[in-house]
């Protein structure tokens, strides 16, 4: 049995994470866990986060997880370094690999970065923009109502539509032709924030820019899985959460099989 690689999240959201994982790297096993009991975590302070971050990142270790990928823009904003002072194993997060995309899409260096109000307030994207181009303009605005409006399944709907439109207009005049999409919540969305955009801004999806990370990681260290088989994917929450449950599961096709509910101590 291959060590699996262990995901979390602060809900359901880092799915799109998990997916992303799946079409990548078919092989692996994936072991995740939303803390579907404590979730959100984008209006709780930094310190709660850390603390949240760290129990979930043992419950991994407990499972032999190999490396720890923080499904999550909120953990990874407030709660890297302590994860990987932590921790004896390699900790990857979603900014620096969202970060890297959008300076190598941005031709007007003028990137927009979208969160929840942890994220945007801890200016992790800004610093991490801003080490790869010192010339990059970042505008950057906390969209609370989001993830809300995503986990009661309204991907397409005039509500939303208005929602984006009062958070992203101003963005747009303002002249981004890049978006970072700085919520895990956030792919699911995808088409409506493009259309709110008129298809005029290329969108930065950190899901998919973790999981390549990820498959760099695995084979710089030997990481890797051998072997033809396919991965298993085995998803635990702290709490049930059946209705956002369904709708990740029909917007990313992403077969989850039986769920465990589960305390984290
Ligand atoms: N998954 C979280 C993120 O990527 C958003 C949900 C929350 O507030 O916990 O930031």
């Amino acid at each position: 049995m291959h060590q699996p690689i262990g995901v979390f999240d602060s809900g359901i959201g880092g799915l799109t994470v998990v997916k992303a994982l799946r079409d990548l790297l078919p092989r692996e096993n994936i072991f995740y866990i939303g803390d579907t009991a404590r979730v959100p975590y984008g209006n709780k302070s930094a310190e709660t986060v850390e603390r949240y971050a760290l129990e979930l990142a043992g419950l991994l270790l407990r499972e032999n997880a190999k490396l720890i990928v923080v499904a999550c823009n909120t953990v990874s904003s407030v709660a890297i370094p302590k994860l990987r002072a932590a921790l004896p194993v390699p900790v990857i997060g979603v900014i620096e690999p969202g970060a890297h995309a959008a300076i190598a899409l941005t031709r007007n260096r003028h990137v927009g970065v979208i969160g929840t109000r942890a994220t945007i307030r801890s200016g992790a994207y800004e610093n991490a923009l801003r080490a790869l181009n010192v010339h990059v303009r970042v505008s950057s605005c906390a969209c609370p109502l989001l993830v809300p409006l995503i986990e009661e399944g309204l991907l397409e709907d005039q509500l939303t539509d208005l929602t984006l439109a009062r958070y992203l207009k101003p963005m747009m005049n303002d002249g981004i032709d890049t978006l970072v999409l700085g919520c895990t919540h956030y792919p699911l969305l995808a088409p409506a924030i493009a259309r709110s955009l008129e298809n005029a801004v290329q969108l930065v999806d950190s899901a998919r820019n973790c999981a390549s990370s990820v498959k760099e990681l695995l084979e710089r260290q030997s990481l890797a899985a051998s072997g033809d088989a396919e991965g298993t994917l085995r998803v635990v929450l702290t709490d049930a959460a059946d209705n956002f449950l369904s709708v990740a599961r029909n917007a990313l096709q992403l077969e989850i099989g039986d769920v465990t509910v589960q305390s984290v101590c």
